[in-house]
């Protein structure tokens, strides 16, 4: 395993990424039920962008720093995720970006749970490390409800679903490096929808060759008659090569007003990080709701 994730912490698909979860987040709290997060490829969960990686590849410069910078010029009409996102963010320290993990721990309430999974041990590690230093908030998510093991995360969607809360937010974030990958995630999220068909699973995804990209989505939406959307904004135009262009997400049982919420976000977004105004961001139903 070669990925790691401190090269690339922060910038614009952890952005695009981390907005999506946290509205996610925020809409499944509009009802008392506690729900859990599984995320299945959970990484460090606390990145340092003074660290060598970090400053070497620049590119949280491109994400979270140029949204910030937007947001400081644009003053009033920047939109409430963005602002709420760009808080949270803060409250990490300016030179600390916060992964999936500590994102989602640090908003959830007494009543959700959630388990970060992740299969390098090191990495493991330093997640359970980073997790115990959140702080506690009247409310929040108790040191015991914030699970990690380290394991292949896509045996989680067999072996912690269907959680017993019966809700659950199912983030699914692959490094993308092994040929099979695509494959394993299409199997996993099988038999995850099989024993667990109205959870909200989002699967994070690098734009690159198109064709072969839609094919593999339009793939995924087949596996389910659940509603499927996907969220994605370009750095630069589209290509047919194999260079990152933009990322996406593919969000099965989204909750109700979820589209509508992202749009607005998704188009200044696009508008603050795009390096070319041909960058599409877009909002697609694969399977449109009944
Ligand atoms: C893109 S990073 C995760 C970033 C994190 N979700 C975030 O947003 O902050 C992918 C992580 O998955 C880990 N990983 C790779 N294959 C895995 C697998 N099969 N199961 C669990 N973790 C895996 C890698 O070591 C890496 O830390």
């Amino acid at each position: 395993m070669n990925y790691q994730h401190h090269f690339h912490a922060g910038n614009h698909a952890d952005v695009l990424k981390h907005l999506v979860l946290l509205q996610l987040i925020g809409l499944m709290q509009q009802k008392p039920g506690g729900f859990l997060v599984l995320d299945t490829h959970a990484g460090a969960g606390s990145y340092d962008l003074d660290a060598a990686e970090a400053r070497r590849s620049d590119e949280a410069s491109g994400g979270v720093g140029r949204l910030r910078a937007a947001v400081e010029q644009d003053g009033a009409v920047v939109p409430e995720l963005i602002r709420q996102y760009l808080v949270r963010v803060a409250e990490f320290g300016r030179r600390t970006y916060p992964g999936s993990p500590l994102l989602a721990a640090s908003s959830l309430r007494a009543q959700d749970r959630f388990l970060g999974v992740e299969m390098v041990s090191k990495v493991a590690r330093e997640l359970e490390r980073n997790l115990s230093t959140l702080p506690y908030t009247e409310g929040g998510l108790g040191a015991r409800r914030r699970m990690t093991r380290c394991d292949d995360g896509l045996r989680g969607l067999k072996a912690d679903l269907p959680p017993i809360e019966r809700r659950g937010l199912i983030l699914i974030d692959p490094p993308y490096e092994q040929t099979s990958e695509r494959e394993d995630i299409t199997l996993a999220l099988e038999a995850g929808l099989q024993r667990f068909s109205t959870g909200v699973f989002v699967l994070w995804y690098p734009i690159k060759q198109r064709e072969f990209l839609d094919r593999w989505l339009r793939r995924i939406a087949r596996l389910t008659t659940k509603p499927v959307l996907t969220i994605e904004n370009s750095i630069v135009r589209d290509e047919l090569g194999n260079r990152l262009t933009g990322s996406g997400l593919l969000v099965i049982n989204p909750p109700w007003q979820f589209e509508s919420l992202m749009q607005p976000t998704l188009t200044y977004l696009n508008q603050a990080l795009r390096e070319d105004e041909a960058a599409p961001a877009t909002v697609r139903w694969l399977n449109p709701p009944a």
